[in-house]
């Protein structure tokens, strides 16, 4: 069985790909060798026709990986909205062939595949198929991105109970501060609140960083995420 996270959030811009480079950078820590993938990404950068896709491209470049960013993202589109509407504007279906492939080669080759979803849960891919599913079809524990700030509790739970109502299986949640800190109330009570009250652990809460480059997403990781909540989905079945 391929071993790996499928990281969702509670919303888009939350802070998934941040978290998808902080994990392959924590779990790499632990010893493993780890690849990450991106597999639908829409608002690509149009460079002379040929697609760019910004997060697979920060996680490949993170991941120190050598495949071909088509590995990594298989589907691009450059309409910056959910890959139903994207792919209808343009004409291109998803194609999941590709997407299945590319996810059996990584998974052959590194020990484990952090694979970033689009959006949040129900994203629509196709008219049928969400990112929920696509979540099922890669048979991945999810990780839950979520913000620090009010509103954050009932997206948060939305989010987990539906999954664990449809049968997934949730390891954790990231809290992120995707914007610099207000110090609010809410801010300061939140991430005790849902240690408390979700169904699943908080895996911690990650800060805001004032740049990407570097160690400072790997030092952050190492001080913030608790990394034995993970550790046993790779090490057990599951
Ligand atoms: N911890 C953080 N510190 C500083 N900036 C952050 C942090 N987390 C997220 N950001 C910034 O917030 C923005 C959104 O983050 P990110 O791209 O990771 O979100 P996302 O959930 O992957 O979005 P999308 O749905 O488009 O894939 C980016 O500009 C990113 O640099
Ligand atoms: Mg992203």
């Amino acid at each position: 069985m391929a071993k790996g996270f499928f990281i969702t959030g509670t919303d888009t811009d939350v802070g998934k790909t941040v978290i998808t480079v902080a994990l392959i950078k924590a779990i790499g820590r632990l010893g493993f060798s780890v690849g990450g993938m991106k597999p639908i990404e829409s608002g690509c950068l149009d460079e002379s026709a040929i697609l760019l896709p910004a997060d697979g491209m920060f996680i490949r470049t993170a991941a120190h990986m050598e495949e071909g960013i088509r590995h990594i993202t298989p589907c691009c589109f450059r309409s910056p909205l959910a890959p139903l509407p994207a792919s209808e504007i343009e004409g291109a279906p998803v194609d999941f062939e590709k997407i299945r492939k590319a996810f059996a080669d990584l998974s052959r080759k590194y020990d484990v595949v952090v694979v970033e979803g689009i959006g949040g849960l129900l994203v629509p891919i196709t008219k049928d198929y969400s990112v929920i599913d696509m979540a099922r079809d890669f048979d991945l524990p999810l990780v839950v991105v979520t913000k620090p700030t009010l509103g954050t509790i009932n997206h948060t739970l939305l989010t987990v109970n539906y999954a664990i109502k449809e049968g997934l299986r949730v390891a954790g949640i990231v809290i992120n501060y995707n914007q610099p800190p207000e110090n609010s109330l809410a801010e300061r009570t939140n991430p005790e609140l849902l240690g408390r009250i979700s169904p699943v652990p908080v895996i911690g809460t990650f800060p805001h960083l004032k740049d990407m480059e570097g160690p400072t997403i790997e030092k952050a990781a190492e001080e913030t995420l608790d990394m034995s909540i993970l550790g046993q989905y790779l090490t057990k079945d599951i």
